[in-house]
């Protein structure tokens, strides 16, 4: 996290005052849900979508009291998704510790999230912003579309690519791409300023998805602090493994239908040794960092700043991360 807290120098304070919103905000009077809320608020994980609502204000001119409030928004919005989608995916492990279903069970931390996305639309509500409140509700029902796409094509071999990128522009790049054009619009920015850096966040988020697939399948638990493997163990193809499917010589291809299809536990392992010794793990990170050269074109529009230096090397970061 070193890395993330140079990146966020310039936002430093402003993402200070966020972390103490959020906390406060979710606070509860019922003890046992104020636990798992004090969970939550506890095991910060990387604060990207509030430090692109942040810099991207900060590099249209300045980070205003909208800004602060929006990315409290979008951090509440992407923990209430993380929580469901843990129930989703079985994992385990999140941010380095338990994750709210293995602590308490599916039903505990489906209610949690349910609770935590009302207090997102509570807060963002009480902001005044009609654009942001509705911008936000739409993007939050894109991601559930995402999450609910996935959960339909599981078990589904012939996953195209285009299907995955439906799924991940969905879940993944419809949040940040929104929390761009959050930071840029309450700056003021233009028209075209705005839908640069919207297409600057949707491309982050889709090589950000990329890369967190692949970390999936190669990663390590101990710098994801997460439980790896899900998709796999959960039916659930993504880009390398949408790759190799097409690409692989039929004997690795049989291969790998064949462990997919038995379903038994543990077919992640396969798998795993099948890709790394395939091409589909260097096309996947080929894609991502493509996707990360184009939306770092779209930062073109933006005056130099250390604001938009720092909105660059996040894109970086996105490529090279292992966390
Ligand atoms: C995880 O997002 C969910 C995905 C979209 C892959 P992050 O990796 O940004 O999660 P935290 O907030 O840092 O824990
Ligand atoms: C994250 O999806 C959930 C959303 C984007 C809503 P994943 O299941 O791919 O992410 P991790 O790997 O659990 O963080
Ligand atoms: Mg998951
Ligand atoms: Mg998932």
């Amino acid at each position: 996290m070193a890395v993330l807290a140079s990146l966020y120098e310039c936002i430093a304070e402003p993402l200070a005052e966020v972390r103490r919103i959020f906390d406060a905000q979710i606070r509860s009077d019922v003890p046992f849900v104020n636990d798992l809320c004090e969970h939550i608020a506890r095991f910060r994980g990387k604060m990207l979508r509030p430090a692109l609502v942040l810099l991207t204000g900060q590099a249209c001119g300045r980070v205003r009291q909208e800004h602060v409030g929006l990315a409290t928004v979008v951090e509440m919005v992407h923990v209430a998704t993380l929580v469901h989608d843990d129930v989703l995916d079985e994992s385990d492990v999140r941010r380095r510790v338990p994750t709210v279903n293995h602590l308490k069970g599916n039903e505990a931390a489906v209610l949690l999230g349910d609770h935590l996305i009302a207090h997102a639309f509570r807060y963002c509500n009480g902001l005044g912003l009609p654009f942001a409140s509705d911008l936000i509700g739409r993007t939050t029902n894109t991601i559930c579309e995402g999450e609910l796409l996935q959960v339909h094509h599981r078990g589904d071999w012939a996953l195209t690519e285009e299907e995955y990128f439906e799924i991940i522009g969905r879940k993944t790049a419809s949040l940040t791409a929104t929390c761009c054009v959050l930071g840029a619009y309450y700056a003021g920015a233009g028209a075209e300023v705005v839908s640069a850096l919207k297409q600057y966040g949707y491309e982050v988020g889709v090589a950000f998805q990329i890369v967190d697939d692949v970390l999936d399948v190669v990663g390590h638990q101990e710098s994801t602090g997460k439980t790896l493997g899900r998709d796999l163990e959960q039916g659930e193809l993504t880009l390398p493994l949408v790759h190799y499917l097409r690409h692989a010589d039929p004997a690795g291809r049989a291969e790998a239908l064949g462990v997919l299809g038995n379903g038994h536990l543990g077919r992640a392992e396969t798998i795993r040794r099948l890709l790394s010794n395939s091409q589909s793990i260097d096309y996947a990170m080929g894609m991502a960092c493509e996707r990360i050269e184009q939306a770092c074109r779209n930062l073109d529009v933006l005056e130099a700043s250390a604001a938009r230096d720092a909105l660059a090397a996040v894109a970086d970061f996105v490529f090279y991360r292992q966390q």
